[in-house]
């Protein structure tokens, strides 16, 4: 950081990028691997298909693909971005991936570092970026959302691989001195409630030398409780949401969009529901891609944005949700 410029008050959106993968798993495929139905996946989740890495499709190559085309929206000077913040929970390098797509992108004076959140991680990757550009120091991030759980997913548990899907998205974001587009936001974490969903570690004992062992590194696939994960989301997303538009003074009749996690569509309805905020306003796009996690708010926000839906100034509610447990909100003005 060069000095603070405590001029600096806000943040601005400059610019949305996404990649998916080109291998598509359609509902009728994964009848052929495990015991279910395209109208059971449907009518429960509202999925149809989602995109599946195959060799070349890493979380690096997914996250500079989608932060490239964000930086080229923003029409920036690769030279001039501070800071690159990757949300995954299934880095290419545990040491982190977003280095990488430093590297890849050329981006040699932006610092990059990996943040970890699960489903919510692109919504807390945003508001810490924020934070960063805020506080004076820098003046240009892109903030990327990133998953690649096909590799992480018990293939053969029907209960959870219907729901999964991989994929990338980013934002370019700026430093402003007379507004703040991020008009407001929220987080919260509930570890208690994490046993609901979880990728942990799998360390099988291993020794080093004669009475000294070690645990080797890997992991068990996901581990969900369905039932569980789904009432929380449709309980505490609409209460994060009306509290943060309440305390910045905001009805929901002036959002123009909902932009949820996209994890099923019957939490998009009934969340929607809850806010008195109608279908046409609430983005979707799960049938298609699933749950990509940390990547599904930046994927769905950058088709709006690339079809025209989503407009300069348009008023945007969003909330992330997922692993931890932990969810967030935040209220956007998109521009
Ligand atoms: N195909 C066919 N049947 C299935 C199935 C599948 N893919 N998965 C589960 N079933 C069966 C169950 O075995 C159960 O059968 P039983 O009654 O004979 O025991 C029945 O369907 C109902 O199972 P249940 O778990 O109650 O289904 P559900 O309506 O809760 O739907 C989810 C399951 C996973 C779709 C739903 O709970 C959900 O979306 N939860 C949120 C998960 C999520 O979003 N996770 C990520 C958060 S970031």
């Amino acid at each position: 950081m060069e000095g603070l410029n405590f001029k600096q008050i806000g943040i601005s959106f400059k610019g949305s990028g996404s990649y998916v993968p080109d291998q598509i798993l359609t509902n009728q495929k994964i009848s052929q691997k495990v015991d279910t139905s395209n109208e059971w996946i449907k009518s429960r989740t509202g999925i149809s298909e989602r995109r599946i890495s195959s060799l070349g499709d890493n979380v690096t190559e997914m996250g500079y693909k989608a932060a490239l085309a964000a930086i080229e929206m923003a029409n920036w000077d690769i030279k001039t971005i501070d800071l690159i913040v990757l949300a995954t929970s299934t880095p290419h390098d545990l040491f982190g991936s977003a280095p990488s797509i430093q590297a890849k992108l050329g981006a040699s004076k932006a610092v990059a570092f990996d943040l970890t959140a699960a489903c919510s991680g692109f919504l807390f990757a945003l508001i810490t970026a924020s934070q960063f550009l805020k506080v004076g120091g820098y003046k240009r991030a892109i903030v990327i959302g990133a998953d690649q759980l096909s590799s992480f997913v018990d293939w053969n548990d029907r209960r959870s691989c219907i729901l999964f899907g991989d994929g990338a998205g980013a934002f370019a974001i700026e430093a402003t001195y007379e507004f703040d587009n991020l008009i407001g936001f929220d987080m919260r974490t509930d570890g208690e409630r994490g046993c609901f969903l979880n990728l942990p570690s799998k360390n099988n004992k291993d020794s080093i030398i004669d009475n000294i062992d070690f645990l080797s590194g890997a992991f068990s696939p996901i581990q969900m409780n369905g039932q569980e994960v789904y009432k929380f989301a449709v309980r505490e997303v609409p209460i994060i949401l009306e509290k943060l538009l309440k305390k910045m003074k905001y009805t929901s009749d002036e959002v123009d969009w909902l932009v949820l996690h996209q994890a099923n569509q019957r939490i998009l309805d009934s969340v929607g529901d809850r806010l008195k905020i109608p279908k046409e306003k609430i983005l979707s796009n799960l049938e298609k891609y699933g749950n990509t996690s940390a990547a599904t708010i930046p994927l769905v926000m950058d088709e709006a944005i690339k079809n025209n839906r989503i407009k300069q100034n348009d008023i945007i509610a969003t909330s992330g949700f997922g692993a931890g447990l932990s969810w967030g909100a935040a209220l956007i003005k998109w521009g």
